[in-house]
C-alpha cells in the first residue's frame, strides 16, 4: 500500500500518479473523433480495473491536443489517488474516507489572473473555434460531437449567489456554441429557468479538461444551498483556487485544462442529442437543450480534454465513481439525519452507472428501523434522483458484496411482506423503462427489506458463520496449509 496523503496538485500531477501505478494507457497512434476513441474505450474497458487511455495523436486535432478517456474507470486505486488517499484500500474502506472528506469543507480563494495554467492561451469574442479541441463522438448514434462529458460546469445562484459546479454534457453545435443537456431538478437547470423568469441571461464557465476531484465533486448532489467548490476543497485538503472571469461576472479554476465562459440567452435553445448515455441506451431523441455561446476560452499548453464513456458496466465511467462518492453522499445525510446504527451504504456501479441501487447495511436497534432506513436512503438528495433498488441488509452483511447481499435477499427477505412501493419520483428523460417516452421523467423505488424479521430478530435462524478464535488461527496458518496469497478477511465473524 502506498502511503500518499497530499491529493494532486491537478490533472498532469495525477496523471503522472497514475502512470507511475501502471494505471494509464498512452495510445500514440492516430486515432479518429469520430467514433474510434470511444470504441477503444468501451473495448479496453470490457476489464474492471483497466487504465484509464490517454490518446496523444488524434487526427483534425491541433498537434499536442490530447483526450484522457475514463480517468477514474473502474479503478478503486484511482479514485484513491483523486482525493490524496493510498492505493491498495478495498471499496468500503475508501467510501469511508470519502465520507469523511466530504464532511470538511474548505471555501475557495481568489487569485491574481496572472501566471496560472489555465491562462497561458486565450481564445476571444470571434476568435473562439471550439472545434479544434479533440471533442468526439463517442457512439455511433450521437447526435454529434460532445466536448463536455467529465466536465465541470459553473453556474451562480440568481438569488443566493454562490457558484453550482455539476457535470453535465455538451455537445459541440458550431464554432462558438454547444447545446448544454440539463436533467430536471438539476442545480444548472434551477437557475437558468430563474434567470429566465426574470428575462436575464445566465451566464456559464464551462471547464473541460478537469482534474478528478473536482469531477467527483461536480457529480454529486450535494445541498443546493452550498457551493460544491468548497467539498472540492475538502477532497484536496486545501482551498480550490479561481481567477476572475474577463467576459463574464464568474470565476474559474486556476488549475483546470480548458476552461470557457459562455452565456446563455432568454429562450435560447437548439436540438441536441441523442447521446449513448449511462444506461448503456441513448438517452432521450433528439431534443431541445440550453444554447450556449461562448465569449471566451482559457487553455493550457498542449491541453487535455477529459471524457466520460457512457456505458454498460465496467465501461461506465460514472459507475465507480458512485460506488464510492454517491455512496459516501448518501452516508452522510443518513448520519446527518441523526440515523443510528449504519454500517455501510453502497451503490452498484453496474446498476446503470451506480445510479441505479442502493445497498445499506444497518444493525437493527428498534421496531421500524430499516423501513425507516429504506424510506430515507430513498429520498435523501445524495440518493434520490433515478434509484430504482433500496435494498436494507443486517449488520453481518457487507454491502459492497454482491453474493452476500443476493444472499441476504433470498434468505431474509420475504417478498409479500418486504417490499414497498415509492411512486412518482425523482428520475430523468433517460429512464428505457418509462414508456412512451412521454410519460418521463418520473420514476418508481422498490424498498426491498432484505434483514432479519425484527419481530422474531431474537429467535431468527442462527447464521453459519466462522467463529473468530479459529479464524485468526488458521490464516495464521494459511501458507502452511498451502494456500497462496492472504485468507480472505470476512465482514462478520462469531464472537
Ligand atoms: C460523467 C457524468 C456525466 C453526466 N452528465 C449529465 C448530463 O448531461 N446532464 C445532467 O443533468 N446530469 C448529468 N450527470 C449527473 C450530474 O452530474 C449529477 O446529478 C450532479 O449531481 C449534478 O450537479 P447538481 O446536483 O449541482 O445539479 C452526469 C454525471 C456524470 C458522472
Amino acid at each position: 500500500m502506498e502511503e500518499m496523503s497530499i491529493a494532486p496538485r491537478d490533472l498532469r500531477d495525477w496523471i503522472a500518479r497514475v502512470d507511475a501505478i501502471g494505471q494509464l494507457r498512452r495510445i500514440t497512434e492516430p486515432v479518429s473523433r469520430n467514433e474510434e476513441m470511444g470504441a477503444i474505450t468501451y473495448l479496453a474497458h470490457q476489464e474492471i480495473g483497466a487504465p484509464a487511455l490517454l490518446f496523444e495523436v488524434i487526427r483534425d486535432t491541433p498537434k499536442g491536443f490530447r483526450a484522457l478517456w475514463n480517468p477514474i474507470g473502474s479503478s478503486v486505486d484511482r479514485f484513491a489517488l483523486a482525493i490524496g488517499e493510498p492505493t491498495g484500500l478495498g471499496v468500503m474502506e475508501l467510501v469511508q474516507r470519502c465520507k469523511t472528506k466530504f464532511s470538511t469543507p474548505i471555501p475557495p480563494v481568489v487569485v491574481e489572473r496572472e501566471g496560472v495554467p489555465v491562462n497561458e492561451n486565450h481564445l476571444h469574442d470571434d476568435k473562439v473555434d471550439l472545434r479544434g479541441f479533440p471533442a468526439a463522438r463517442h457512439w455511433a448514434g450521437d447526435g454529434g460531437e460532445y466536448i463536455g462529458t467529465c466536465d465541470a460546469i459553473i453556474t451562480r445562484d440568481p438569488d443566493g449567489g454562490w457558484l453550482n459546479v455539476g457535470t453535465y454534457r455538451q455537445m459541440v453545435q458550431g464554432k462558438n456554441q454547444v447545446g448544454l443537456y440539463l436533467s430536471p431538478g438539476k442545480d444548472a437547470r434551477l437557475h437558468i429557468e430563474r434567470y429566465w423568469s426574470r428575462n436575464e441571461p445566465c451566464e456559464v464557465v464551462m471547464c473541460w479538461g478537469i482534474d478528478p476531484a473536482l469531477f467527483i465533486a461536480a457529480s454529486q448532489t450535494f445541498p443546493k444551498t452550498v457551493s460544491e467548490l468548497d467539498f472540492v476543497g475538502g477532497i484536496l485538503g486545501r482551498p480550490v483556487e479561481l481567477v476572475k472571469g474577463e467576459r463574464t461576472s464568474l470565476l474559474y479554476p486556476a488549475h483546470v485544462e480548458i476552461a470557457a465562459e459562455g452565456v446563455i440567452a432568454p429562450g435560447s435553445q437548439k436540438l441536441e442529442g441523442p447521446f449513448g448515455e449511462f444506461t448503456g441506451y441513448y438517452g432521450r431523441p433528439e431534443d431541445y437543450a440550453f444554447l450556449v455561446d461562448v465569449k471566451a476560452v482559457h487553455h493550457r499548453d498542449n491541453p487535455i480534454l477529459t471524457h466520460a464513456l457512457m456505458a454498460d458496466y465496467p465501461a461506465n465511467e460514472c459507475a465507480l465513481l458512485y460506488a464510492v462518492a454517491r455512496s459516501a453522499r448518501i452516508w452522510n445525510d443518513l448520519d446527518r439525519l441523526g440515523v443510528p446504527g449504519i454500517k455501510g451504504v453502497y451503490a452498484h456501479p453496474a446498476a446503470a452507472g451506480g445510479f441505479g441501487m442502493t445497498v445499506v447495511s444497518l444493525e437493527q436497534r428498534y421496531a421500524g428501523h430499516a423501513p425507516q432506513v429504506l424510506a430515507l436512503a430513498a429520498q435523501v438528495p445524495g440518493g434520490a434522483y433515478y434509484a430504482k433498488w433500496i435494498i436494507a441488509v443486517d449488520e453481518d452483511v457487507d454491502p459492497s458484496n454482491t453474493n452476500q447481499v443476493i444472499w441476504a435477499m433470498a434468505t431474509r427477505c420475504n417478498p409479500v411482506e418486504d417490499i414497498d412501493i415509492l411512486r412518482q419520483t425523482w428520475s430523468t428523460w433517460l429512464d428505457p423503462a418509462q414508456n412512451p417516452p412521454e410519460e418521463r421523467p418520473y420514476g418508481s423505488k422498490a424498498l426491498v427489506n432484505a434483514c432479519m424479521e425484527h419481530r422474531h430478530i431474537k429467535d431468527f435462524s442462527r447464521r453459519t458463520k466462522v467463529r473468530r478464535s479459529v479464524y485468526e488461527s488458521v490464516s495464521g496458518r494459511w501458507r502452511e496449509l498451502g494456500f497462496t496469497g492472504t485468507p480472505p478477511k470476512l465482514w462478520s465473524l462469531q464472537d
